[in-house]
């Protein structure tokens, strides 16, 4: 299929391109560098089959400034005359009937309004940006009753807030341009033959800024800029490099899955607290925490934010936590905050034990599923109370959840061992639950001592 360039050439494929857009897998990521021509490769692939008046497919970007300015813009250049497009529905509607609609998943929940929905073509540009719970739920909206092959198609760079969960389904379990297939036993993901009943393929092309020639001909410059970047940026937006955790995650234990759930209303009787992590460039983290009777902590509310004082942070408190009754709120030693928080806003808090390696093997084993399967933390879905924009502009993460699924450790030293510190970097909801976790336990070795009861 052929799509008319504006300048009347015809857009055609490269090889690159073409191998993506020929492959029979069920699910299918061009990945790697910037500039390869990935996000083109998607909008080509979306419109292959809009002869069919039933057929429809559906394209999703993470937030919607993002989706104007890259595939909405482009789909303009690519798509006027051939197909009608509606601002207002964000959809291209072809002489045939068939539609190209475009969508934007800000919330993770957001994913909840196509319930309904049913698209054979459904794709993800920038697919390192979603969280894996979207991802598998849209999956369930890949059919039709038309008879077209039901496809997942998506592109991105390595590195935003899904890197991990994104390498774990594509990159890590077969070698690149090989189809694999996959079926789900419980919580697992398990590479089965060809053929296995329920089984869905994979594949994986990887992408790099040569592939585009029409870019390498009209900006041969463009691979010198590139070369120019910090070496983690090179890395990632250059070579395509996926392997950016030499170490490995902290919390390798956290499962959305299993950590997070959808709200419900919180028990009168179970105990809350709040834990603070305090920042201004870095964001400003306040996190709400409830208790259930087994000493399990579910984080029902958050605020993290970077860029914002005291003198406002300190009235939002009071007003998001209106008539709940704290027992206590623990906080970074930040002498200066604390003491801001305390005169001039009434919010008392208690300096946090900070020895790192100590905490993290609290919450390491806080967040293990007991008999039950229940986990020790668990995770509201959105509890977060504004996602801060300016942090997911620049692909850093905007909760305490989505930094569970980063958190690495720091490099190898010289003269230091494997896994002895994290890197000091997106850890602020991981200091704020760590707070929380060795107050609590050590709250509770002091009561088991002196029956201590009431607030502190
Ligand atoms: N097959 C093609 N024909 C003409 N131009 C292309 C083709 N593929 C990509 N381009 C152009 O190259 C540039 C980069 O492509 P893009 O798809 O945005 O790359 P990526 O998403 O990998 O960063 C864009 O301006 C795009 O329109
Ligand atoms: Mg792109």
């Amino acid at each position: 299929m052929a799509i008319p360039e504006p300048s009347d050439h015809e857009w055609r494929p490269h090889p690159r391109q073409e191998a993506f857009m020929q492959s029979t897998a069920d699910e299918a990521l061009l990945g790697g560098a910037a500039g390869g021509g990935k996000s083109d490769a998607l909008i080509a692939d979306a419109v292959r089959l809009m002869d069919h008046p039933k057929y429809s497919a559906i394209l999703f970007r993470r937030t919607y400034p993002e989706l104007e300015m890259s595939l909405i813009q482009r789909s303009r250049e690519l798509l006027s005359g051939s197909a009608t497009y509606n601002q207002t529905r964000k959809t291209w509607t072809f002489p045939s009937g068939a539609r190209l609609v475009f969508g934007a998943l800000e919330h993770e929940s957001t994913v909840h309004r196509f319930q309904s929905a049913q698209f054979p073509w459904i794709g993800f540009d920038e697919l390192t940006s979603f969280t894996a719970y979207q991802y598998d739920f849209l999956i369930s909206r890949n059919r039709n009753v038309h008879g077209f092959p039901n496809v997942i198609r998506s592109a991105t760079n390595p590195g935003d807030v899904g890197h991990f969960w994104v390498k774990k389904r594509f990159i890590d379990p077969m070698p690149a341009n090989t189809k694999a297939w996959f079926v789900r036993k419980g919580l697992d993901d398990v590479r089965v033959d060809e053929g296995t009943p329920r089984s869905r393929s994979r594949r994986y092309f990887p992408s790099l800024v040569t592939d585009n020639l029409t870019l390498m001909a009209g900006d041969p410059d463009y691979i010198y800029r590139l070369e120019q970047l910090p070496p983690r940026e090179r890395a990632m937006f250059l070579e395509g490099n996926w392997q950016l955790a030499a170490e490995g995650l902290v919390y390798e234990g956290f499962n959305p899955e299993v950590h997070v759930v959808d709200p419900f209303p919180i028990p009168r009787d179970w105990r809350r607290y709040r834990s603070i992590d305090f920042g201004t460039v870095n964001p400003f983290v306040c996190q709400w925490w409830a208790v259930d009777g087994d000493d399990r902590l579910y984080l029902y509310r958050e605020l993290y934010e970077a860029q914002r004082l005291i003198t406002e942070l300190g009235p939002e408190i009071h007003a998001l936590t209106e008539k709940e009754h704290i027992s206590a709120t623990v906080a970074d030693h930040d002498a200066q905050e604390r003491l801001q928080l305390e005169r001039n806003h009434q919010i008392r808090t208690i300096p946090a034990w900070k020895e790192l390696l100590p905490g993290i093997q609290a919450v390491t084993k806080k967040l293990q599923p007991d008999i039950e399967g229940r986990p020790g933390i668990t995770v509201f879905r959105d509890c977060v109370v504004r996602v801060d924009q300016k942090l997911r502009s620049e692909r850093k993460p905007t909760s305490t959840q989505e930094e569970f699924g980063l958190y690495q450790w720091a490099p190898v030293t010289e003269g230091h061992a494997p896994k002895e510190e994290p890197l000091k970097k997106d850890d602020h909801g991981m200091d704020g639950t760590r707070y929380m976790v060795t107050f609590l336990e050590r709250l509770k070795s002091r009561q088991g001592r002196f029956r201590l009861t009431g607030d502190v």
